[in-house]
C-alpha cells in the first residue's frame, strides 16, 4: 500500500478524539518493532527521521524504511522530525517522505512565518504535507539545546495568526513538554488549558513534541544494568490522554524507545558475557521497544483504529 501523508493520518485523528504516535527510527530494529506494534494494534502510525538520523542512515536507511512501510497493512507516514532548512525538507520530499516538519521555532516570527510558507508551497505541490511549530520548547534537541526557564509555551492568537500565514497543515504547540529524559522535576506540569485554547481556535490537528513517559521501570532497569541516568522524568500518561482529548493528535516519542534499546542491549551485555552474536543483542532490544510502543499505541488510543 502507497505510504499516507501526515495530514491523511492525523486529520482523522483528531476528527475521531484519538492521538497517533510518531516515533523516531534510525535503524532497522527500531522501524521493524514501530511497524510490528502498529501491525499488533491495529494502529496508523508515523515513523520519524530525523536529521540526524538521516545523517547516521542516509539513503539506504531512508529506502528501508519506505519498502517496510509500504508492505505494512496499516496506513503509515515517512515523516521528517525537526526539518531545519528549506533545503533539507526539499531533500527529503525527493527522497519519498509524505511528510515534513520546519522548524524555525527559534527564529522571529517573520522568519519563521516566510520560512514555512516557503516549504508549505513546495511540499503541497509535491502531494507532502507539513508540520510547523510556534513557541519554544525546553531540553534538548538536535541543533539547540533550550533550557527549561528559555522555553517559550504557545500563544493562541499566535498560533492562529501563524497557521492562516503560512498555511502549514499542523501544528507543534510548546505546551509544557520537552525533549529528552530529563522533562522537569516530579511530574512535568502541562498547559491543557492552553491547548484547549488553542485547538478551539485552530481545528487542524495538533502535535505535542516531548511526550515521551520515561517509564520509572526502565529507568530502574537501565541503572540496574549499569546504566547511569539520573533525575530522570516524563509526560505522565493521564496528562497525554487528556491533551489527545483536547485537540492533540500526534504525538512524539523518541526518548522512551532509545531507553529501552539500550535497557535490553545492556541487561544481554551484563547476563550473557560470552554473547557476540549482534541479532541475540539487538533482537532482545526490539521486542522491548515493540512492548513499549504497544502500550502507548494503548494510552493514545490510536489502537484498532487502522
Ligand atoms: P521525547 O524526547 O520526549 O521522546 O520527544 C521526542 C520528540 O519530540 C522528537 O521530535
Amino acid at each position: 500500500m502507497p505510504l499516507a501523508t501526515g495530514l491523511d493520518i492525523l486529520q482523522a485523528a483528531r476528527a475521531g478524539g484519538y492521538g497517533v504516535g510518531a516515533f523516531n527510527t534510525n535503524n532497522m530494529e527500531i522501524t521493524q518493532a514501530i511497524l510490528e506494534a502498529s501491525e499488533a494494534t491495529r494502529s496508523p502510525v508515523l515513523v520519524a527521521v530525523s536529521e540526524g538520523g538521516l545523517k547516521y542512515g542516509g539513503k539506504p536507511l531512508i529506502d528501508m524504511v519506505l519498502a517496510m512501510g509500504r508492505e505494512a497493512s496499516v496506513p503509515v507516514c515517512l515523516h521528517l522530525d525537526h526539518g531545519s532548512s528549506f533545503e533539507s525538507c526539499l531533500r527529503a520530499i525527493r527522497m519519498g517522505f509524505t511528510s515534513v516538519m520546519i522548524d524555525k521555532s527559534h527564529e522571529d516570527e517573520d522568519v519563521n512565518v516566510a520560512e514555512t510558507k516557503r516549504v508549505v508551497d513546495a511540499a503541497h505541490a509535491a502531494g507532502v504535507t507539513v508540520e510547523a511549530e510556534i513557541g519554544r520548547l525546553g531540553g534538548v534537541e538536535e541543533h539547540v539545546v533550550v533550557a527549561q526557564e528559555d522555553a517559550i509555551l504557545t500563544k493562541p492568537d499566535e498560533a492562529e495568526r501563524f497557521m492562516r500565514a503560512t498555511g502549514a497543515d499542523y501544528l507543534a504547540i510548546a505546551c509544557g513538554t520537552s525533549h529528552g529524559a530529563n522533562k522537569g522535576k516530579g511530574r512535568p506540569y502541562i498547559d491543557h488549558k492552553r491547548i484547549r485554547e488553542i485547538a478551539a481556535l485552530l481545528p487542524m490537528p495538533l502535535v505535542m513534541h516531548g511526550a515521551s513517559g520515561v517509564p520509572s521501570a526502565l529507568v530502574e532497569r537501565l541503572n540496574a544494568a549499569g546504566g547511569q541516568l539520573a533525575d530522570a522524568s516524563g509526560i505522565h500518561e493521564d496528562d497525554v490522554r487528556e491533551a489527545v482529548k483536547h485537540g492533540i493528535a500526534k504525538i512524539n516519542t523518541d526518548t522512551d524507545l532509545r531507553l529501552a534499546l539500550t535497557v535490553a542491549v545492556r541487561e544481554v551485555l551484563a547476563s550473557k558475557p560470552k554473547e557476540f552474536d549482534p541479532r541475540k543483542i539487538l533482537g532482545p532490544a526490539r521486542d522491548l521497544m515493540r512492548e513499549v510502543i504497544t502500550e502507548r499505541m494503548q494510552v493514545f488510543a490510536s489502537a484498532g483504529k487502522a
